[in-house]
């Protein structure tokens, strides 16, 4: 299960109830009387910002969309290329392809996340940004990543759907880059079944996301937040419910505690598996700021990785990575390049297909980490006994598999 859909309760029914007395669905407007700055909307923004220590926070129905919206307060259009890691999640390169840009397939390292370097290897005259991924808990290595991107006059786009609540370096992931996302969905550290956040510093990309988001329309509740300085465009629309912002705002309040229980169970687990000979774990950039709710580790062989896996399964631990995520080579479109354009996609200018770039064999660190890669879990309702029980069963089997 997700961290947040295990803690739902009392203080997400109060303010669905409440929600449901005002009869005001809507963020803007209805019935009863909940606009701005009232509205749960407008109040799980200002508590956005407050945790991630940013300007403007803004909710969507989506990570997906938030990311949708993000690309398009960037300005990303038909030519633009962003970078993002191969290892990522299907709205990743979704996102790029539906505001009509390119994504450009990174390898990632042993964290899991972009291989700094890429950056340099992939940026072309096209290249517009990067998309940074802080997969399952863990923030990337932010500070090469921004320094590299300024160097090239890229923006950075934090994808932190998978780590709310996680720093690096003392402050939140997703404060540092020009824009991030975050995700509310049912599995998230917060649910409201579907929802989402932007966030960014600059007055300028907040009065862009908010247009992305409603239609190309800057009301006043936003105008009073940052001024407008540009016209209507045609815009989607992505813009939060007040059901969902009622559940958020209740969820938000428990992220601190919830990360700190499950770090320290996590600790419980990883000392109890201790140091095994060629296991080598996911390195985490900064060790004080990871959410810990599924640990890594990778095996010296795919072989060896699968048999552990197949004996924990048997024995009750699952240990299959919970984010449906693997590498976008082996995602059909990719195989394809379909797009929803059709022939118009981004793609087709390359004469033969899959182009490099986009072929399984250009990324062989991914795939060797993936194939070698055991995802151990936690979740935030397990006791400190089910935590070193997991950790038992996975040094037992390792060592048996290691000999
Ligand atoms: C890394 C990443 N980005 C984006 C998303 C999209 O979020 P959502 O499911 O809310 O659209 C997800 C989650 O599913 C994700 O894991």
């Amino acid at each position: 299960m997700g961290l947040g859909e295990c803690l739902i309760g009392a203080a997400e029914l109060r303010n669905v109830t409440q929600v449901v007395r005002n009869q005001t669905l809507f963020r803007y407007y209805g019935v009863g009387n909940a606009p701005y700055p009232n509205s749960f909307a407008s109040r799980v923004e200002r508590a956005g910002e407050a945790m991630h220590g940013v300007r403007y926070a803004l909710g969507v129905s989506s990570g997906t969309g938030a990311l949708e919206v993000a690309l398009g307060a960037l300005g990303v259009g038909p030519g633009d290329e962003v970078i993002i890691p191969v290892w990522s999640w299907v709205s990743c390169f979704s996102a790029v392809v539906r505001v009509g840009g390119q994504p450009v397939l990174a390898e990632v390292d042993e964290t899991l996340n972009l291989d700094p370097n890429e950056i340099a290897r992939l940026t072309t005259p096209r290249t517009r940004g990067v998309l940074v991924v802080h997969y399952q808990g863990v923030p990337a290595d932010l500070a090469p990543i921004l320094k590299l991107a300024k160097e090239r006059g890229l923006w950075v786009l934090e994808d932190n759907a998978e780590s709310l609540g996680s720093t690096y370096r003392g402050k939140p992931a997703g404060s540092y880059g020009d824009m991030a996302i975050c995700s509310f969905q049912q599995r998230k550290v917060v649910t409201t079944g579907e929802g989402g956040m932007v966030l960014t510093q600059s007055a300028a990309l907040y009065e862009r996301a908010v247009r992305m988001s409603d239609l190309g329309l800057y009301r006043t509740e936003h105008q009073e937040r940052a001024p407008r300085k540009e016209p209507m465009f045609p815009g989607s629309n992505f813009r939060m419910g007040e059901m969902a912002a009622a559940v958020a705002l209740a969820q938000l309040a428990r992220v601190g505690p919830m990360v700190a229980k499950v770090r320290g169970l996590r600790d419980v687990l990883r000392a109890e598996i201790g140091e095994i000979p060629g296991v080598t774990w996911r390195r985490i950039p900064d060790s004080k700021g990871d959410i810990g709710f599924e640990s890594y580790l990778f095996m010296p062989t795919a072989q060896q990785a699968q048999a552990v896996r197949t004996r924990a399964t048997e024995r009750g631990v699952t240990l299959t990575p919970h984010t449906g995520t693997y590498a976008q080579t082996a995602r059909e479109y990719v195989k394809n390049r379909s797009t929803h354009a059709g022939a118009r996609g981004p793609f087709q200018h390359f004469e033969a297909w899959p182009a490099p770039g986009y072929r399984p064999e250009d990324f062989p660190r991914t795939h060797d980490l993936a194939e070698r890669l055991i995802a151990i879990p936690i979740g935030v309702l397990f006791r400190k006994t089910e935590a070193a029980w997991i950790g038992r069963v996975l040094r037992e089997e390792i060592r048996r598999e290691l000999g």
